[in-house]
This record gives structure tokens, C-alpha cells and sequence, in this order.
């Protein structure tokens, strides 16, 4: 069990730093939809992320729209595989004053080219426990977001332990950020399955780049960039906690169509939840 929240949030740490984000990452983004920096916070700070993510992952302290496993249907029984907590800064929104989270904007609002303000951020918490954590195939994450909308964004992700191969870091398919948003299906076709995959072509696979990272460390993905990540094949769970930055969407002049996006409605409104809640998720987050 955790330490009791209140002593845990009076125990965050105030410390500066200020990430050293290169002309060479500003470059690498531009033309291959990602890039990483070795450190974005304190390793304090990151001792007392990993903690804050401990207690908030126990049992009861997010509403059920909040959480979810992404590699098995909806609310089934059994071991984690992947497990998801949405929008923890709504929980505690002491994560809103993080070093993570302010140089995540500003790291975001350089590589878009853009004012910190316009940036709207929520995160999201994946963890991969040891030995069960399931691979997330490939995908887009603008693939889960609303069709009907046209966004600009990326996605700022810290691991909280070295995200190593063995443990699922993430891979990423060079350029892959130039195309549109693909076809995608739901993880063994159930819609009820939050993940979801598309079909990239072998000689994209064959160039996909692995990013490992050490904790406290970011990778910075574009929102249309393909990327993956393995299973966990280690003893230890690999934490990680992303932001994902965006302008305000703007509404598209004629609304696409996204078959996967109708069937995950469908599903979503099946589970138990209180309406009130049900509003959690509608970002919809990838
Ligand atoms: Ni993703």
C-alpha cells in the first residue's frame, strides 16, 4: 500500500530543469515524425512520479470511464496486460505541475512552432507489468481520435523505468507521420478491445527505428506517426506516462468516416458506467 496521498502531494519536489531540445531534434521530428531527449525532469521528480503512479494505480482511485486494459475487452476478468488510466492530472491535479508536464508544453510548442497557450495537454498512464505486458501493435494515435475533427498534435512520453527492447519501448516508422490516417482495426477484431492496429507495409516495418529511453527521459511522437511496442519479457514493470499537446481541433468541412470508430462507440456505450463518467473518455485518447 501507498503512503496516505496528502503526504505523498506535500513531498513534491520544486527542482528546475530545463531540457536541451536541438535544432538536430527540431530537424528529426520535421522529417521522421520523432525524436527523444535523454532527460526532461529531475530524477526526483521522476522518484516522485513513480510513486504518485503506484498510488493511483491501487484499486478504487479512478472512476471506471478512467481505466481500461487496452489489449482485452472492456471490464473482462483476469491478469493485466496492458492497463490504461486516462486523464490522471483530473484525478490529482498537482500532475499539471510537474517539470514533465511544463517542459513537455514547452518542448511541444517549439517542435509544433507554436505559443505554449494554445497547447490544451491530458495525459495518459500505460503500464506494462513484468512478464504479462502485451505488445501494442502498430498504429496511429490519431486513428482513435474524432474523425470529425482535424487536429494538430503530438504526443510527449516519459518513461518512469528505462524503457528498454526487453521491456516495450517504443519503435517508430521514419515518415511515416507525412500520410493520412490509415485503416485500423480493433486487437482481435472485437471492438470491444480498446488497442487498435493497422496494416503497415513490410518494407516500413523493415525500417522501423526502436527508441529506448532512459527514465526521465521523452520521446516525442507526432500524432499520424506509426509506432509499436513489444511485450514486456522483463521481472520488472515499465512504467509510462505520456501528455499528449494539441491545438484546438477544428472541425473538418465533410466529417470522414471511420468504420473502427463506430464499432468502439458501440462498445464503449456497453459498459457499466454512469453517464457523468462516461464523459471521461471522450477524447478518446490512443
Ligand atoms: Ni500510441
Amino acid at each position: 500500500m501507498s503512503r496516505p496521498i496528502v503526504e505523498i502531494l506535500a513531498d513534491q519536489p520544486r527542482g528546475e530543469f530545463e531540457p536541451a531540445l536541438a535544432e538536430a531534434n527540431l530537424a528529426a521530428f520535421r522529417d521522421q515524425g520523432f525524436t527523444s531527449i535523454a532527460r526532461i525532469t529531475t530524477d526526483e521528480e521522476v522518484a516522485w512520479l513513480r510513486e504518485v503512479y503506484d498510488w493511483i494505480y491501487e484499486a478504487g482511485r479512478t472512476p471506471k470511464a478512467a481505466r481500461f486494459d487496452l489489449a482485452r475487452p472492456y471490464d473482462s476478468a483476469g491478469e493485466d496486460l496492458l492497463p490504461q488510466i486516462i486523464a490522471p492530472e483530473r484525478v490529482l491535479p498537482a500532475l499539471k505541475d510537474t517539470l514533465f508536464y511544463r517542459n513537455g508544453r514547452k518542448c511541444a510548442a517549439r517542435i509544433l512552432g507554436v505559443d505554449e497557450g494554445v497547447l490544451n495537454g491530458w495525459g495518459h498512464m500505460i503500464r506494462k507489468p513484468p512478464k504479462t505486458g502485451a505488445p501494442l501493435p502498430w498504429h496511429q494515435d490519431e486513428a482513435y481520435w474524432d474523425p470529425a475533427l482535424i487536429y494538430r498534435a503530438m504526443g510527449s512520453w516519459l518513461p518512469l523505468d528505462d524503457a528498454t527492447i526487453e521491456n516495450g519501448c517504443m519503435s517508430f516508422v521514419p515518415g511515416s507521420h507525412r500520410g493520412e490516417v490509415r485503416e485500423h482495426w480493433h486487437v482481435g477484431n472485437d471492438p470491444s478491445v480498446h488497442a487498435l492496429y493497422c496494416k503497415p507495409e513490410a518494407s516500413e516495418v523493415a525500417r522501423a527505428v526502436p527508441v529506448p529511453v532512459p527514465a526521465g527521459g521523452c520521446v516525442f511522437h507526432q500524432s499520424r506517426t506509426l509506432h509499436a511496442s513489444g511485450p514486456n519479457t522483463t521481472q520488472r514493470a515499465r512504467r509510462a506516462y505520456a501528455n499528449e499537446w494539441q491545438l484546438a481541433p477544428v472541425k473538418a468541412d465533410v466529417a470522414v468516416q471511420r468504420r473502427w470508430i463506430d464499432e468502439h462507440r458501440e462498445a464503449w456505450a456497453q459498459r457499466d458506467i454512469d453517464d457523468t463518467r462516461k464523459t471521461w473518455a471522450e477524447k478518446e485518447p490512443g
